[in-house]
């Protein structure tokens, strides 16, 4: 029989995307307004204990990976025994979390202990005044020393995620290919993406096939990777550099067709699509006591409704949808 995490268009969904919290420590301009988004009341978050259960009805289902997701995850209380409660789920492969890295120097001796296998860090420019500028707040230099100090504890490579918009950053693109220099880093480049109070601008899109360009007038032999069948990311490399470059082009090129992602928000929705409004409320199917076969089957009915690909870029930022701090990526 088909598993329930098989869409119509054959996309079977492995890959779970939890996020924590609809807080964040910092306040991006590309991932919410300036002055904030309104927060969930904290009964209408999940508790630790559901998303466990959640985790282990999705791992049941064939899900083999979960990254953990935010707002930025570090400010969740719980989040070293999140970690190693997932751990402990059989036929889960990989814990792994996106974060902006300023917690790290404090953390992640825990986290990794407590079984975090994978880290990916956001840092969108090389400049601590950009930095502030960007986020609305401080902290360059304690995010720099959170993928230094990934990379000594051992995660190899260390995923660095660098969203890209022209006027802001497009002319550190060779600074931060020249950071995977001497680093085992994946720096990827990602295309700026709209979400709800943004202020995408199709001017702002710097795409994949310029970015490219940009950085082979630096480096001639720059090429291209073989990448997994799921990636997100189209992987390049300059040859005698340590660490790799990747793109991810949600906007010039999408990679709906191979999508293996489901996400549950922090207030507790299953969300099919980064795009889509297609949203459920797992939490309150739980806490009406549903069984798991309603739960399973109210999963499933939600995956069929998963569109072939998204809307494209100018329907996107029409589109209603949540702000990204309150979906995880
Ligand atoms: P890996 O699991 O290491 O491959 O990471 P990832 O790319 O899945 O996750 P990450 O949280 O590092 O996200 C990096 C960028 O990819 C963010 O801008 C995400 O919004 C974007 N991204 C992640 N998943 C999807 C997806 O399913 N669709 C689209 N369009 N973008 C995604
Ligand atoms: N466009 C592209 N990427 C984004 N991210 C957040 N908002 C956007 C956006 N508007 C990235 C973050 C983080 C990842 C989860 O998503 O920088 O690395
Ligand atoms: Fe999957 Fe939606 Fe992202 Fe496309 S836009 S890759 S369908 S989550």
């Amino acid at each position: 029989v088909e598993s329930p995490l098989t869409d119509l268009f054959g996309r079977h969904h492995s890959y779970l995307r939890i996020s924590l919290t609809e807080r964040c420590n910092l306040r991006c301009q590309y991932c919410m307004p300036e002055e904030g988004v309104k927060l969930s009341p904290h009964d209408k978050i999940l508790t630790t204990d559901e998303i466990i259960h959640l985790a282990q009805l999705f791992v049941n289902e064939g899900v083999t990976k979960i990254r953990l997701t935010g707002g930025e995850p570090t400010v969740r209380r719980d989040l070293v025994s999140i970690i190693e409660k997932l751990k402990q789920i059989k036929g889960l492969e990989t814990v792994a979390m996106t974060t902006n890295g300023l917690t790290l120097t404090r953390q992640l001796v825990d986290l990794q202990r407590a079984g975090l296998d994978i880290l990916n860090i956001s840092l969108d420019t090389l400049k601590s005044d950009k930095y502030e500028f960007i986020t609305r707040r401080k902290g360059w230099g304690r995010a720099v020393m959170g993928i230094d100090l990934a990379l000594q504890l051992g995660y190899n490579p260390v995923k660095v995620n660098c969203v890209v918009m022209k006027g802001f950053n497009e002319e550190e693109i060779v600074d931060f290919v020249k950071f995977t220099k001497d680093r085992n880093v994946d720096v990827r480049f990602i295309e700026y993406m709209p979400f709800t109070g943004n202020k995408w601008d199709f001017n702002k899109l710097l795409s994949y096939k310029e970015m490219v360009e940009k950085i082979k007038q630096e480096f001639p032999d720059f090429y291209p990777l073989d990448n997994g069948p799921n990636d997100t990311s189209k992987a390049w490399k300059v040859p005698t550099y340590q660490g790799q470059v990747g793109f991810i082009t949600s906007m010039s090129e999408h990679f709906c067709g191979s999508c293996n992602r489901l996400r549950i928000t922090a207030d507790g929705n299953l969300k099919v699509c980064l795009f889509g409004n297609t949203e459920i409320s797992l939490r309150d199917a739980l806490r009406s006591g549903c069984s798991e076969d309603d739960l399973v089957a109210l999963i499933n009915a939600a995956v069929k409704r998963k569109k072939k690909q998204h809307a494209g870029m100018l329907n996107l930022s029409q589109m209603e949808n949540r702000p990204m701090i309150l979906i995880g990526g």
